[in-house]
């Protein structure tokens, strides 16, 4: 299979997002994350449009190994050097410069006389400045990509002709962006084709496409480019970028991959690192990534409605069409919503180690409806709180028949209990740092169990010497969690009930 280049602009384009910005320290550590998840190109920056910017370029051009490593130029000298300078110590440079090319464009950017007067001499002009910056380029190194802004919106004639001239000149790669997201894929690839069937030397050069995603086609347009015989692709982690964005590669990537079938190409990205990178990518930007988004968001592995959890827990692929471990995403999941219909909710409970039975799951899965359509998602507290309200008092499996405590100065508090388990009657004796913890020690020692208390919380529940207290505890069996309260004028008996209610609740999920 034929491969295609991958050439990620996270780190030039992906941080001209509004508001965003990756100080040189965070472009290191994501530069080499880029390295790791497998791209051939990583353009590193603007080196001329800041000192921070020149230094972020320079520091990965001499530590991140693998990709190349490129930098953006205008088709201006001193941006050029700058590059140049920026990528001394890159094993492989890349200078990438280029210049507006569609009529708006040059109309719009080269007003002044000196640049011409009419549309045709402000054409020749900017194809002069094409061909010296890509010579220029060219005196720092042997890969230099010339980017025709704005292409999508160009007079393809005009755009033939200056990619005739800047390979000419000298330019290894011809990039083709649609820079404001303006063409349709069928337009675009059929533009893709057409610069290969029109462009003298467009056989000797790699194609490639940067599309821009104000439409919502960046993706789609990427794609339909490579369909015609581009074979570099460009674009950002997340479809980070100006404005709507750049083309998201994960999103690309994943369709090549998942749809080998239909594209027949390949590339060098090791997909696994998608989830790691992206993270990376929006905490550095303070970004959230939007949940439903395709590939990395929460939801690209989530299920929900009855008919989709029923059909994906008795066959992933019903409903799956990538594996979340492909892109080292953690999971599917399976959200419990009102729409998620029996199997999907007892399946979660059976995950949870919580049995019942055919009567039992009939009064809970009443009880689940009911939460279910008061929020948006019942998660494993709710449906644990759900089970033991709804069963808990039914099965006391354990009962407090009789507590002796002996406190006395200087002495390690005593607890005696008697409990009741059915007919048999348990008694066991503890000693602890205090009467609460003697008498749990108690407890644990009569029934045999050593459930964890992850906290212990009382409260007094009125006024005065005489106040009830109440006491909950925290506890925690073989990953089943429940909490256990009691309350009563003595809070020894009170801690007592509380850990004999969690024992109870414990038994009544099935985790004794
Ligand atoms: O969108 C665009 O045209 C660009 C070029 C600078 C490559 O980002
Ligand atoms: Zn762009």
């Amino acid at each position: 299979m034929e491969k295609v280049m991958i050439f990620d602009t996270t780190l030039r384009d992906g941080e001209q997002a509004a508001g965003c910005r990756i100080g040189a320290p965070e472009k290191v550590k994501i530069a080499h994350q880029l390295a790791s998840l497998g791209v051939d190109v990583i353009e590193a920056g603007f080196p001329c449009s800041s000192p921070e910017d020149f230094s972020a370029v320079q520091r990965i051009a001499g530590e991140v190994k693998g990709p190349v490593i490129c930098g953006l130029s205008r088709a201006v000298a001193a941006d050029i050097d700058a590059c140049g300078r920026a990528l001394e110590k890159a094993a492989k440079p890349r200078i990438h410069t280029g210049i507006g090319v569609s009529d708006i464009h040059i109309m719009g950017k080269f007003k002044p006389e000196k640049y011409g007067l009419t549309l045709e001499e402000k054409r020749r002009t900017t194809i002069d400045m094409a061909v010296a910056a890509v010579q220029r380029a060219r005196q720092y190194t042997d890969d230099v990509e010339f980017y025709s802004e704005d292409a999508g919106r160009a007079d393809p004639v005009f755009l033939f002709a200056i990619l005739q001239a800047v390979i000419k000149a000298g330019a290894t790669v011809i990039n083709i962006p649609d820079t404001t997201g303006y063409a349709m894929p069928p337009q675009y690839g059929r533009l893709i084709r057409d610069i290969r069937e029109n462009v003298e030397g467009a056989g000797q050069v790699i194609i490639s496409v940067h599309c821009h995603d104000d439409l919502g086609l960046a993706v789609a347009n990427s794609l339909a480019g490579v369909e015609n015989g581009a074979r570099q692709i460009e674009g950002t982690m997340n479809g980070i970028g100006e404005r709507a964005g750049n083309a998201a590669l994960e999103e690309i990537i994943m369709a090549l991959r998942t749809r080998r079938d239909f594209f027949h190409l390949t590339t060098d990205i090791n997909t696994r690192e998608f989830y790691r990178t992206s993270r990376m990518v929006a905490d550095a930007l303070g970004m959230v990534i939007p949940p439903n988004k395709a590939v990395v968001g929460d939801n690209a592995f989530s299920h929900s409605s009855g008919i989709h959890v029923d059909g994906f827990l008795k066959e992933r692929q019903t409903y799956e069409i990538m594996e979340p471990a492909d892109v080292g995403f953690p999971e599917s999941r399976v959200v419990l919503t009102a729409r998620t219909g029996r199997h999907g909710v007892f399946h979660r409970f059976a995950e949870l180690g919580v049995q019942l039975s055919e009567q039992e799951k009939e009064q809970i899965y009443e009880r689940f409806l009911r939460v279910a359509d008061k929020k948006k998602e019942v998660f494993d507290e709710d449906l644990i709180a759900i089970v033991n309200d709804e069963l808990s008092l039914q099965k006391q499996t354990y009962t407090l028949l009789s507590s002796k405590v002996s406190c006395e100065t200087g002495a390690a508090p005593r607890v005696m209990v008697r409990l009741g388990r059915g007919a048999e009657v348990l008694e066991a004796e503890g000693r602890g740092v205090g009467p609460v913890d003697a008498a749990y020690k108690a407890i644990a020692q009569a029934v045999g169990l050593t459930p964890e208390i992850s906290r212990y919380e009382i409260q007094g529940i009125t006024g005065g010497t005489d106040a009830l207290g109440k006491v909950t505890v925290h506890m925690d069996h073989g990953g089943l969690k429940v909490l256990g309260k009691g309350a009563s004028t003595d809070i020894i008996e009170a801690s007592i009930k509380a850990y004999l209610d969690g024992l109870n609740k414990l038994a009544a999920l099935g985790g004794l």
